[in-house]
């Protein structure tokens, strides 16, 4: 990869900066954890995974800044930045399975010294990232088998790369089947209101030699009922029970597309995004983020000023769409709530 999503160094948290992408890649360096927590909540990171490692980062920074001698205090503390970054965004789970991980991590320690915590917890930091690109490279060997030769795959919002510690989940699929000689394209969903698609999956795509064009989100129907899309491959930010996805919002409309043209719609994530105490999707949270991101296109006013605006950051496709979920633990299909589980477990 020609670029670094996340890394911890020297007690030091490096991003690449998504928000100036692709304009400027710029890394920003944050050593409080608090900073950490503002670059999730100003998608400075972003992506399900990617947010996961970055928590799981800012909580080893954060233990390091707590200033005491006595343990009692400490995990007091602890559990106060695991708080703050609980509380940055609310759909993509990677966030409060990572929080979940780290406080384990820490428990677990409960009396051997505060010194041996804190070493604990920046080592496990680093091994959530370095396992997630270990994940996404099966996932994307698990999902390439899907793929044929000349293919043309659509996509939606960015999961690639930048989305994860590196290499992505559905970007991961294609770069695998890319890696593996299949003649390729992709088409990428511009992804309003945040240009996801256009600024990160394009950019990241192009980067990697792998052919893309870019359309507008309501041209991917256009493409699928002149049968120019053979397959669509989207991430997720949390997947229940049932096999119901939250996603990008707009990816809703595309598996039904995909659904009503007889194209494939695959789901590509880590087992991290699972969250099995949902039955369905109807119980995911969904961030509604600030009118502005709808108002305003590149810091230019396009809408009447005062317009009542509602802006939904996910939305979730319900698991009929869904031809099959690909894991790094293999592929799953049909009846979700009975298959998902056994895939967790083995
Ligand atoms: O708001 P974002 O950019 O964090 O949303 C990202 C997505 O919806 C991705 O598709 C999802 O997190 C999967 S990333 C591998």
């Amino acid at each position: 990869m020609s670029f670094r999503t996340i890394e911890m160094r020297d007690n030091k948290v490096i991003m690449i900066d998504q928000t100036r992408l692709p304009g400027e890649e710029i890394y920003n360096e944050y050593n409080d954890f608090k900073g950490v927590a503002e670059a999730i909540r100003g998608m400075v990171i972003r992506g399900a995974p990617a947010i996961g490692v970055a928590a799981a980062m800012g909580i080893a920074l954060g233990a390091g800044e707590i200033i005491t001698d006595t343990e009692k205090s400490f995990f007091r503390q602890l559990s106060n930045v695991c708080d703050v970054m609980a509380a940055t965004r609310p759909t993509a789970v990677n966030l409060f399975w990572a929080i979940k991980r780290m406080k384990q991590v820490a428990e677990e320690l409960r009396g051997s010294g505060l010194q041996k915590i804190r070493e604990a917890l920046k080592r496990e930091a680093i091994r959530i990232e370095q396992e997630d690109v270990e994940i996404c490279r099966a996932i994307g060997k698990n999902g390439a088998r899907l793929i044929k030769d000349s293919w043309t795959i659509l996509t939606h919002c960015n999961a690639g790369g930048l989305a994860t510690a590196g290499y992505g989940t559905a970007l991961g699929v294609i770069r695998a089947a890319h890696e593996a000689g299949k003649n390729i394209k992709v088409f990428a969903d511009e992804t309003r209101p945040w240009l996801q698609g256009a600024r990160l999956t394009a950019w990241e795509l192009m980067k990697a030699g792998i052919p893309v064009t870019l359309i507008a989100d309501n041209m991917a129907g256009y493409f699928m009922s002149r049968g120019e899309i053979d397959c669509c491959i989207v991430g997720a930010d949390r997947i229940a029970a049932n096999g119901d996805t939250a996603n990008k919002i707009g990816t809703y409309s595309v598996a039904v597309l995909a659904k009503e043209n007889g194209v494939p719609f695959y789901v590509a994530a880590p087992l991290s995004t699972f969250d099995f105490s949902l039955q369905t999707g109807a119980e995911i949270p969904i961030e509604e983020r600030h009118s502005t991101e709808i108002t305003h296109l590149a810091g230019v006013h396009i809408a009447p000023e005062g317009v009542k605006v509602r802006n939904p950051a996910f939305d979730v496709t319900p698991a009929r769409y869904i031809t099959a979920i690909i894991t790094e633990k293999g592929v799953v299909t049909g009846d979700y709530r009975s298959n998902l589980p056994s895939l967790a477990v083995r």
